[in-house]
């Protein structure tokens, strides 16, 4: 704990981000005494709220982690206590003018760092951020702007945006946040890569066959269809999480671990990587059934929408590390499970003894690791092994770390450490600005020809495994999808 003050103000108070997922985030990083002994959290939205009404509505999503329930009340009253709320509007220099005096009196005059969190639709961002800069910026610390996406819809679009925060920000001030990086398997993919010498040496096409980066949510759009029509499943969560994701797996072992050598090295895989064509995506849409309803058949989705809710894609990085390996991407809404994952299909062992021995199909037998980011943490190596007994037959086991087993304590959600990481200064999980500009260049001219030429998504059941179209695609590659074999 330092003695500076800080301040955080959560821009769009009384949105559903900032209820789920920032204040239950700031308050597990009071009760695990990681902010300075001075701080203050303000909630700003335009509802016109009490301090007392914004502590009301922020108890009813605190939680305590089940290992440290001892004094929990106790924590959350005085956590509760140090919530504020002004109501204002996001482009009103005065309202800001306002907050700004309020901050003050907090701070009563000692040096003070700000911390705001932009929980806003996108078209609001700039001016929120140009009456923030210029009437409540810190005079005496810090001050930093945490942004959610979306980055814009395209190359455009999202340089636009850059240029204009540009003008009230410097870039080390703007911390865009994806919050996949923050996932503790997502953090420790490259603790597993970078320290293990029996992956390291493997990591590159000469031993892997494809990697596979699967996203899937049993649940469609529901309340949520105004933002997601405008964007669709590429923008939503390819073109941001499963692409870091990606990134992050491919680089070249940055110089160090600094934030700057990591994104570094990120950038070259971004730019290395060819940009998306047609014919190497599918896209799909749910439809409805007995009990759910369809995309389309959501009030606040256009009921001719083309957007699709999930899509398929193979992509290929041109670099002497990766050529010709097929990095594979799913993602999508109202499927059969919700589950995140990465998973490495390694080649054939050359001349394989064992052949007969399997009874099964060699394509099944190669190893596949599999990092499970959610639900239930795990790391799995899929190995070929003997079957105990008198005879030679093998099978396929699992060499399996199980988070909850290993590590029975709660892991950190992902808003903790990126928040936390915020306040330190630390940006290495957070997106630079040519790194966003590069993931965009990789899906711009796709996402431009989906719209132009009006693809129709192919429908797929709620609640199934989506598309077959997702099979095709991978198939062409010589591929089988992980999850589904
Ligand atoms: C968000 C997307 O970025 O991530 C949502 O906008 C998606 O559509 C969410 O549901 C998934 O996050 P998580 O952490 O619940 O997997």
């Amino acid at each position: 704990q330092t003695e500076s003050n800080l301040s955080v103000t959560v821009v769009g108070a009384s949105g559903d981000l900032a209820k789920k997922k920032i204040f239950p985030a700031l308050f597990a990083l009071f009760y695990e005494d990681c902010l300075p002994r001075n701080f203050v959290i303000f909630g700003y939205a335009r509802t016109k709220m009490t301090d007392e009404e914004l502590r009301e509505t922020i108890s009813r999503t605190l939680t305590c982690r089940i290992d440290k329930r001892e004094n929990c009340g106790d924590k959350m009253e005085e956590f509760l206590q140090r919530c504020f709320y002004h109501s204002g509007q996001y482009n009103s220099e005065e309202n800001f003018a306002e907050l700004d005096s309020k901050l003050k009196h907090k701070e009563d005059g000692k040096l003070s760092n700000r911390l705001f969190y932009l929980s806003i639709p996108p078209n609001i961002f700039v001016d929120s951020v140009r009456c923030a800069s210029g009437k409540a910026s810190s005079k005496t610390g810090w001050t930093r702007v945490i942004v959610e996406k979306p980055f814009g819809r395209d190359s455009e679009s999202s340089a636009e945006l850059t240029r204009s925060l540009k003008k009230y920000l410097a870039e080390d001030q703007i911390f865009r946040i994806d919050h996949y990086l923050g996932k503790e398997l997502v953090e420790n993919l490259s603790v597993l890569r970078f320290s293990n010498l029996v992956f390291e040496p493997l990591w590159s096409r000469n031993y892997i066959r494809n990697v596979q980066f699967i996203f899937s949510e049993d649940f469609g759009t529901e309340g949520r269809g105004g933002y997601f029509d405008n964007y669709g499943i590429i923008r939503d969560i390819m073109q941001n999480h499963l692409l870091q994701i990606l990134a992050l797996f491919a680089m070249e072992t940055p110089v160090s671990l600094d934030a700057e050598d990591i994104r570094n090295e990120k950038v070259k895989v971004l730019k290395s990587m060819r940009r998306l064509k047609l014919e190497d995506v599918v896209i799909g849409q749910y439809k409805g059934g007995k009990s759910y309803l369809g995309y389309t058949e959501d009030p606040t989705v256009p009921n001719d929408s083309l957007t699709p809710t999930f899509a398929a894609a193979a992509l290929f990085i041109d670099n002497a590390r990766w050529d010709g390996v097929p990095f594979l991407m799913k993602a999508g809404k109202a499927l059969n499970t919700r589950r995140a994952e990465i998973r490495v299909q390694f080649r054939h062992v050359p001349g394989n003894l064992y052949k007969k021995n399997f009874g099964m199909d060699m394509d099944k037998a190669t190893n596949e690791l599999v990092l499970r980011v959610q639900p239930d943490e795990a790391i799995y190596l899929k190995i070929n092994n003997k079957v105990p007994g008198l005879g030679m037959r093998l099978d396929r086991s699992d060499l399996n770390l199980l988070y909850s087993m290993r590590y029975p304590k709660e892991i950190p959600d992902a808003y903790e450490r990126l928040l936390l990481d915020a306040i330190e200064g630390e940006r290495r999980l957070f997106i630079r600005s040519d790194e966003l500009d590069a993931a965009w260049s990789i899906f711009t001219p796709l996402l431009k020809e989906l719209e132009t030429k009006k693809i129709a998504p192919e429908l797929y059941p709620y609640g199934s495994r989506g598309p077959v179209g997702a099979h095709y695609l991978a198939a062409k590659y010589n591929v089988r999808w992980g999850d589904v074999t």
